[in-house]
């Protein structure tokens, strides 16, 4: 009784590590994607199997109606009921599905594509799912310097502005020696494509130059203002100022484009990996293709061979009947020759005979 029951456990637990072989990954990190560039939202069934024939779901777990971000389903991607924010953007390689691999690739990456993901695998008998969490990284608009106006002890009112930013970026003021200066009002908005920071000071005209950095992990933009010691006109310095934000803009605007070129040349070296890696894959598929092909042609001359060894069989075998036969009708024929040749003979005896007999008849008649 004992050992039954023990047998029943072992094999219930047999039946429940099976169901439980397969778990959906995601990344153990958040996935960091930069604004207007593409990432890829990792999710895989570990050990792999292929999922072609399972349903994908890949979803905003963090919205209330779990938004459909991409969905697969009976052999084919189903995206009908796709967000519109996603309309477009998101693809699932259907190759790598065979390897167990749903990741997604979602292009031109806006900020409010951050949040949680949810990547649901499911067949008839199993089910699982995987969160992937992307941060997106948006390197916003050079800060603007504006001047706001004096005031009667000499000092000059400045704004510096910066928008297009996410996460919240970290903007300061600086004087000539580089020491921070504490901003007297600060300002912070978040809008869909990101945070926009605006910050005022105060500085006297002993601050000859004063830089407004907006700072976002390794990224950094920096605009100069310089201020003349000399008391102009107020409304001619203004002019001045203006003047030299609007280079200075130019200039953040370089550093930007240095930026973005570098970044491109990541990209492009990414996208130069990932192609070659598809390339390496297809020749491989090809090789496979060939083997096959080959194998295919090796049955078939196999095959060949059999049919024409048979063939050949046949042949000589239907030559040998036919040779068989031509030797007995010959046999037949030379028996019938000779059945002939002895009837000619007796023919020849009894006409022998038959004038024999005649002669004895005359003689006897003389
Ligand atoms: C989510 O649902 C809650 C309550 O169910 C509601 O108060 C909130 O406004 C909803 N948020 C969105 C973004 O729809
Ligand atoms: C889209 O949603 C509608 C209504 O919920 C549903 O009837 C339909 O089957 C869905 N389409 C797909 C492709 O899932
Ligand atoms: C997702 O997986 C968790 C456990 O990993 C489970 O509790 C939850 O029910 C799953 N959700 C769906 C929709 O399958």
């Amino acid at each position: 009784m004992k050992l039954i029951f023990l047998t029943l456990l072992v094999i219930i637990g047999i039946t429940d590590s099976r169901s439980e072989q397969y778990v959906v990954v995601g990344p153990a990190d958040p996935v960091i994607a930069l604004a207007g560039e593409d990432v890829i939202l990792p999710c895989s069934v570990k050990p792999s199997i292929s999922v072609v024939d399972m349903r994908v779901e890949w979803s905003r777990s963090d919205r209330n109606d779990s938004e459909l971000v991409h969905l697969y389903e009976d052999h084919d991607d189903r995206n009908t009921n796709q967000s519109q924010s996603y309309r477009g953007r998101t693809k699932l390689n259907h190759e790598e599905l065979q390897r167990g691999d749903a990741s997604l690739k979602l292009s031109s990456v806006q900020v409010s594509d951050e949040g949680r993901y949810k990547c649901l695998i499911q067949s008839e008998s199993w089910s699982d799912n995987a969160t992937v969490d992307v941060s997106v990284e948006a390197v916003g608009s050079p800060p603007v310097i504006t001047v706001d106006g004096f005031d009667q002890s000499g000092g000059l009112h400045l704004q510096c502005e910066s928008e297009g930013w996410n996460p919240e970026p970290f903007l300061e003021w600086l004087n000539s020696e580089g020491a921070s200066l504490s901003s007297e009002k600060t300002e912070m908005q978040r809008n869909t494509d990101g945070f926009r920071v605006k910050h005022s000071i105060t500085v006297q005209h002993r601050d000859d130059k004063i830089h407004c950095r907006v700072r976002l992990r390794h990224h950094m933009l920096e605009t100069l203002i310089l201020t003349s010691s000399k008391s102009f006109n107020p409304w001619r310095k203004l002019i001045i100022l203006s003047t030299i934000v609007a280079v200075l803009v130019v200039i953040s605007g370089i550093l930007l484009a240095v930026f973005v070129r570098k970044n491109r040349e990541y990209n492009t070296r990414q996208n130069e990996y990932r192609r070659k890696k598809e390339e390496h894959s297809k020749l491989q598929k090809e090789k496979v293709r060939i083997q096959q092909e080959h194998e295919k042609l090796q049955e078939e001359k196999k095959r060949k061979q059999q049919e024409y060894s048979e063939l050949l069989q046949n042949e000589n075998q239907r030559i040998k009947q036919e040779r068989d036969t031509i030797l007995e009708e010959k046999v037949r024929i030379q028996r019938e020759h000779e059945k002939r040749e002895e009837e000619k003979n007796r023919i020849q005896q009894e006409r022998d005979q038959l004038l024999e007999e005649k002669r004895k008849q005359q003689g006897e008649f003389i």
